[in-house]
């Protein structure tokens, strides 16, 4: 812990603050430190299941989109392991998750400004600097990344559930040992949820019994990675959704959903292809029910559980069994209770959520040039990028930036192919004055 107010406190260490911390590796007269209450860099654990692979293409990296030649780049990772040909020549459809996050833990072990084992646990503002208190000690600086990641959401009948039965995907690993020969319900129909029952399908000895795969989405739905889909995830995109009123942002993100959260075709082709090898060709059955469009409404016991659903087919109520449920129910973002001593300065929106602007700082009734950078917080401001890896080297070069007070990373959008109605030069007509 230092004395001297750093320019920067990073507080979490996930690919955000790693990122920026790794851009900030390229500039000499920035201090900066950046804390994880975890033991050392481990990128979501609980979901490391065997054969995932990664979502987004191996060159949104940490740093590459704004600082090519950084040391710090997913190729300069290769490189270094002596396996730039040998990656190549596997000619993965998609990065192994497991070798992106051996990338990420390669770079968080080498930046000198990150210290793990260290949880923050209040921040309060000094007048001159933020103090954060951690058990290690105290630290002040002049502004603060907030890198904390997002919570688990949980449906409101969790709680009738016994701790040892039910489980939230970011846990999953842990859990899925326990499933040999029991009922096994997994609710959720996003990535998690399909990584998940993917594992269960190709069990062999120690297969389920049973297993309901239930998902409130009207199918098992793919996310959209088609190139003007994909333009959503560029700064261009970003910049003319950030100026939209907040009601606009709001629906907008909403009719979004599948360029960033869907299921991948290649999940979903294995999936199927395994149903397939179990319905008709394996010598051993497991009895599976999927079961889209159907919203738990609420548990009961009943020699094992009885999960209710409504369907949203015709609106009935239907019933499921399990005596272990996977909650893969997705994420949620909550100001981290280190944050309460600040909560009534911040300017928040009615889920909580700090107000951003464009340069990724939090709106609060303290010092201008004291920033609250907020990296994830920003799905209703920024868009459907924000909770993805796709900006991050991005955001951390217009964060850099800001905090530099000068251009240190080329971070204006290039023309996008497409004209966004806020990018485009000339107006003409506006919102109800348009020809019907
Ligand atoms: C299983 C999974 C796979 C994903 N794969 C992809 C993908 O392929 N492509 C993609 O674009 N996106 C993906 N995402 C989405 C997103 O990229 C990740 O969730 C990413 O990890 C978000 O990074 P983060 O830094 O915001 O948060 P996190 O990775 O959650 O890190 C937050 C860190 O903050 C620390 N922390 C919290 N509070 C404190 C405190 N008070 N003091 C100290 N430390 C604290 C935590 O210990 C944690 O290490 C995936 C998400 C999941 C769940
Ligand atoms: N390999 C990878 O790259 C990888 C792996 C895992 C996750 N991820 C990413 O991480 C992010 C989170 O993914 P996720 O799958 O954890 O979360 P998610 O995409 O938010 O999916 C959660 C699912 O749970 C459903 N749900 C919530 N409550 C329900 C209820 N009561 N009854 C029935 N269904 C319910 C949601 O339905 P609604 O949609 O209707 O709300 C949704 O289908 C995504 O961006 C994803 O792409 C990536």
């Amino acid at each position: 812990m230092t004395d001297h107010p750093l320019d920067l406190a990073g507080i979490g260490i996930g690919p955000f603050n790693l990122s920026l911390a790794a851009q900030l590796d390229a500039v000499g007269d920035l201090d900066a430190l950046f804390f994880d209450r975890a033991p050392a860099f481990d990128w979501h654990p609980g979901m490391m299941l065997p054969d995932v692979a990664l979502q987004t293409s191996f060159l949104k990296d940490l740093v590459t989109a704004v600082n090519p030649t950084s040391p710090w780049s997913f190729l300069a990772y290769l490189v270094a392991q002596k396996r730039f040909y040998e990656f190549l020549n596997a000619e993965f459809e998609a990065v192994p998750r497991r070798e992106f996050a051996q990338y990420l833990a390669w770079v968080a072990a080498r930046l000198p400004s990150l210290r793990f084992g260290t949880a923050i646990r209040e921040v309060h503002f000094e007048g001159r600097a933020f103090r954060l208190d951690s058990d290690r000690g105290t630290t002040r600086a002049r502004n603060l990344a907030l890198g904390v990641g997002l919570q688990p959401s949980l449906p409101a009948f969790a709680e009738k559930l016994d701790p040892r039965d039910h489980v939230h995907s970011s846990q999953a690993i842990f859990a899925l040992d326990r499933i040999a020969g029991k009922r096994v319900a997994v609710i959720g129909g996003g990535q998690s949820g399909a990584e998940i029952v993917l594992n269960l399908l190709n069990r062999d000895s120690d297969a389920p019994a049973a297993l309901s795969w239930i998902s409130r989405r009207p199918n098992f739905q793919p996310i959209d990675a088609t190139p003007f889909t994909n333009e959503l995830f560029t700064p261009g995109y970003v910049g003319s959704f950030h100026a939209l009123p907040e009601a606009r942002r709001r629906s907008t993100v909403g009719r979004q959903k599948l360029a960033g959260d869907g299921i991948s075709a290649a999940t979903l082709r294995a999936i199927y292809q395994r149903l397939y090898m179990l319905r008709h060709l394996a010598e051993k059955r497991l009895d599976t029910s999927l079961l889209p469009h159907r919203t738990v409404l609420d548990v009961d016991r009943a020699g094992g559980y009885r999960l209710i659903m409504r369907n949203g087919f015709d609106g009935g109520i239907e019933v499921a069994h399990a005596d272990i449920v996977i909650l893969a129910t997705g994420y949620r973002y909550t100001l981290p209770p280190c944050l309460d001593p600040l909560r009534e300065r911040l300017t928040l929106d009615e889920d909580g959520r700090p107000e951003i602007g464009a340069d990724f700082s939090a709106s609060w009734d303290g010092p201008a040039d004291h920033r609250l950078f907020v990296l994830n917080g920003g799905l209703v401001s920024h868009g459907i990028a924000e909770p993805q890896l796709s900006l991050m080297a991005w955001r951390s070069g217009v964060i850099v930036n800001a905090l530099a007070g000068r251009p240190v990373f080329e971070t204006a959008p290039p023309a996008p192919p497409l004209t966004w109605p806020t990018t485009q030069p000339e107006r003409v007509f506006h919102e109800g004055e348009g020809c019907q």
